[in-house]
């Protein structure tokens, strides 16, 4: 861990938690850029991520998503939201560690994603309800990493922004 607190808040979550909506209403909140990990990747590809995922696969996608991060890590003050897979790679978890960011999980029920999910089709890895509860048990032991959770279940992005400014992380 840095020794310095740095003031970056990294938003944790499953696909469809909300990561990228309340992340911008942070930001704003505290006078803050906000950094969405997902449109950095799209635009140093020149492709969606599901593009990504279609003609270089996942590995890859890891790859440029790690090194997006590692770029990303040096802006101050931000609120990044992390793509979904992205704090399940341990290197990636303590990269932002040694950064002396905060992670912040946002912890959503999995109907609730679920339902959020299927009204968006632009996820590569959104594919059937079982792959989809599957995918999202093996990624809970990587979230709960997180220093933060907040639950969002059946609550407004803007009540779960003000949650995350209550914690007084900066
Ligand atoms: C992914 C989630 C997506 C995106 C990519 C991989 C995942 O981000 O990074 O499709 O591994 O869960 P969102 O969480 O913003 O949908």
């Amino acid at each position: 861990m840095s020794s310095r607190r740095r003031r970056q808040i990294y938003l944790v979550g499953f696909m469809g938690s909300g990561k990228s909506t309340v992340g911008r209403l942070l930001a704003r909140a505290l006078g803050w850029q906000f950094i969405d990990l997902d449109s950095i990747i799209e635009a140093g590809q020149q492709m969606t991520v599901r593009e990504i995922f279609e003609s270089a696969g996942e590995p890859f996608f890891r790859e440029v998503e790690a090194a997006a991060l590692a770029e990303i890590s040096k802006a101050e003050p931000a609120v990044i939201a992390l793509g979904g897979g992205t704090f399940a790679q341990p290197a990636n978890v303590r990269l932002i560690r040694e950064a002396g960011g905060t992670a912040v999980w946002l912890d959503c029920p999995q109907e609730e994603l679920w339902r959020r999910c299927e009204q968006m089709q632009n996820r590569p890895l959104f594919r059937d309800r079982l792959s989809f509860f599957q995918l999202l048990e093996q990624r809970l032991p990587y979230y709960r990493q997180a220093e933060h959770r907040i639950s969002t279940g059946g609550r407004l992005p803007e009540e779960v922004a003000d949650e995350i400014l209550r914690l007084k992380i900066v």
